[in-house]
């Protein structure tokens, strides 16, 4: 078994394979991490056939998709997950093999509904139904901390205590323990009466998680981040330094167009020398009567360089070939000291 565990602030996934077959499976990937898997199942040999989430992920964005579309692997999650692009769902003691290692799902909701342990051998791959010194909370969305209980004492605590556990999140760098020692030791796992357990997940007061809203949507549907979809924009769109606009409208070549697309009450305070206005959100209907050529060359600018990106990605799509947007915005211009007109 070959067995890498990758690190994401306090996420932590694992790449798990086989070394008879190189066959090989992420679990619970993460968006930033995706070459890394890459990198690491070509340094071993592997190849990817699965991507498993544990469960819905409330507070990072899940890679599992794009591994799938990549890779050409399937991915795998519950029957209780909602999210529409799985094409594996399994059920409490169903099976999965990545080559000559057999993957028993075990079902044990509480942190989620659909949260999923899988087992391979004395290794149980716990999700955030038990964090090393510690459980995954159970006040988001389908967490129910009597599940949890039912999970913990009726089922995951019943493995064999040397069994190793590798959970979703581990945020002080510990690298690993087993079922025995979390029975000896996590703080969690003292309150052994059911009642006392409820009440103690119930009276933990743990901030929600930066993206909550947005992990849950995009891990839910499949769809974009705000961050993925600036990111596309950004990679087919070219783009223009400061330095060099700056160079070309000094020079009064004529040769191109500065678009602001910020509202009209920044755009009146300063904007640079020539600009044209036109609003981001009034862009696609009002682009033709604003460039009848569809060979200008136009460089969208905005405050922070983020919008005027989506707007060049707009109007190439639109057939404007030489859009492209600047590579900063007025902030950073206005802090370079560079020429405003108002
Ligand atoms: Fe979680």
């Amino acid at each position: 078994m070959i067995l890498e565990t990758i690190e994401v602030g306090g996420c932590r996934s694992y790449l798990l394979g086989c070394s008879d077959t190189h066959l090989a499976t992420v679990i619970d990937p993460e968006i930033s991490a995706v070459e890394r898997y890459r990198g690491l199942a070509s340094r071993h040999g592997l190849s990817i056939r699965f991507a498993i989430d544990t469960h819905t992920h409330a507070d990072h964005f899940s890679a599992a998709r794009e591994i799938a579309r990549a890779l050409d692997a399937q991915v795998v999650m519950s029957h209780l997950s909602v999210a529409p692009y799985v094409d594996l769902r399994l059920d409490d003691g169903d099976m999965l093999l990545v080559g000559n290692l057999r993957l028993r799902a075990m079902a044990t909701p509480g942190h989620t509904a659909d949260s999923t342990t899988y087992i391979v051998g004395d290794h149980a791959f716990t999700g955030d139904t038990l964090l090393i010194g510690g459980t995954g909370r159970t006040d988001l969305p389908t967490g129910d901390p009597d599940k949890l209980y039912d999970s913990l004492f009726g089922r995951l605590l019943m493995l064999d205590p040397a069994t190793q556990i590798h959970p979703a999140h581990e945020y002080k760098g510990r690298a690993g323990s087993t079922i025995g020692e979390e029975i000896a030791s996590n703080p969690r796992l003292q309150k052994t009466g059911r009642a006392e357990f409820v009440a103690m997940m119930r009276a933990l007061d743990i901030k929600a998680p930066t993206h909550l809203t947005e992990a849950l949507r995009v891990n839910m549907s499949g769809k974009k981040s705000v961050a993925q979809l600036l990111a596309e924009a950004g990679a087919g769109t070219p783009f223009m330094a400061m330095s060099e606009l700056s160079a070309r409208l000094a020079a009064r070549q004529n040769d191109l167009v500065v678009l602001d697309v910020r509202e009209k009450d920044a755009y009146d305070a300063g904007h640079l020398p020539g600009a044209r206005h036109l609003p981001r959100g009034q862009l696609e209907l009002r682009v033709n009567e604003t460039f009848p050529d569809p060979t200008v060359r136009i460089v969208a600018i905005c405050e922070f360089g983020k919008i005027s990106t989506l707007a060049a990605a707009t109007l190439r799509s639109l057939g404007f070939m030489h859009a492209v947007a600047l590579d900063g915005g007025m902030k950073a211009w206005r802090e370079a000291g560079l020429a405003v007109e108002t």
